[in-house]
């Protein structure tokens, strides 16, 4: 077997449900899937319940983390339309500002254009401000962050039309980032049939023409991340299913197999879950490493997966290239199907010394 030695990868996008909705995900179950994946930093949403907003539901959010973290972290705080001044406080402790502009899962969505403005005029130039914008809500508050000439990250861009205006503000010297997920990168409306039901996310998948114009921009993506939204089967198959997939652990398989099919170059695929996004998160060097087996076949089945919410819109895929070991020094973390790493074992990135 040829061993294949990554850096520990980051996620920039996921959702832990802990507090508020353990039953769909904690943080022990959501950071066992990242080490099985190969994932050994993500960054935390706040659209948990409460959402994190102000110091005390910060703090409340870093109790959780702290308790059931098995790989190393960062949380986000949320802009709500009341917090454009007081949330500044938070930057120092938290990965960025989310900014959620269309409707989704929570009720973080800032409905007025001033408050857009008031929080990307009141954020420090970091930790970044991070948006959930889609089609013209993207286009306005790239305008905004223009004239105000302050960064910006795009979450999970998934149309032609939005990652040709991207590649258009990157021409002009904008300092604007972005990530693509790798469900709107593999999976298109074609596939809502076998969905049946699960396949409610936001932004939807596109069309066959937005998913083949994503991979004819790798150069402008800067991330992929997963946006790992987990809600169990159950609620996926109700009358009115949350929006949201999971994908912690799938992520590097499913990427790695486009390296073999020829499809993605080995070093577009670290650069885009090491060294940018911790270059624009200002995340430490990867302190883990993880083994792959390159040559390895296998069906994803959400019965092996380590997510609590029990279901993967990739069931039944074949893949080749699998996570085998994820180790800090001498420590192992994930080995042959089995998380070791400790619930509490991994460290806040953005509190304290981030060295341990
Ligand atoms: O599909 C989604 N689910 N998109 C989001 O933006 C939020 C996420 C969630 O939290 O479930
Ligand atoms: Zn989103
Ligand atoms: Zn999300």
């Amino acid at each position: 077997m040829t061993t294949l030695r990554l850096p520990g990868l980051v996620d920039v996008h996921v959702h832990t449900r802990d507090p508020g909705q353990t039953h769909k995900e904690t943080w022990a179950s959501a950071t066992a899937a990242a080490l099985a994946g190969g994932v050994t930093t993500v960054l935390a949403m706040p659209n948990t319940t409460p959402a994190v907003g102000d110091v005390d539901s910060l703090d409340l959010a870093k109790a959780a983390a702290r308790r059931g973290a098995r790989c190393d972290y960062a949380l986000y705080a949320g802009a709500t339309a009341l917090n454009a001044s007081s949330a500044v406080r938070l930057a120092p402790r938290v990965a960025g500002l989310k900014l959620y502009l269309d409707q989704t899962f929570g009720d973080l969505r800032l409905p007025s254009l001033d408050t857009w403005w008031e929080h990307l005029a009141a954020w420090p130039a970091t930790p970044p401000v991070v948006v959930h914008a889609e089609g013209a809500s993207l286009a306005a508050v790239l305008l905004m962050a223009a004239w105000l000439e302050r960064p910006i990250h795009l979450c999970h861009v998934s149309r032609a039309d939005e990652i040709r205006l991207i590649a258009r503000a990157k021409d002009r010297g904008l300092a604007v980032t972005c990530e693509v997920t790798p469900h709107h990168l593999l999976l298109d409306q074609s596939d809502a049939g076998h969905l049946s039901g699960r396949g409610t996310v936001r932004p939807p998948l596109g069309t066959p023409a937005d998913r083949k114009a994503l991979w004819a921009h790798l150069d402008v993506i800067d991330c992929f991340a997963t946006d790992h939204a987990p809600h169990t089967a159950a609620e996926k198959m109700s009358d009115r299913p949350p929006p949201g997939f999971p994908g912690l652990e799938t992520m590097l398989p499913l990427l790695l197999d486009q390296v073999t099919r020829g499809t993605l170059a080995l070093d577009d695929l670290i650069a885009r879950l090491d060294a940018n996004p911790r270059r624009i998160f200002g995340l430490p060097a990867a302190t883990t490493v993880v083994e792959v087996d390159p040559e390895e076949r296998w069906v994803v089945r959400a019965a092996e997966l380590h997510t609590a919410c029990d279901w993967t819109p990739f069931e039944g895929r074949e893949v080749q290239g699998r996570v085998t070991a994820v180790r800090r020094g001498s420590e192992t973390l994930f080995e042959e199907g089995r998380v070791l790493a400790a619930a509490g074992s991994g460290a806040d990135l953005k509190e304290g010394d981030p060295s341990r």
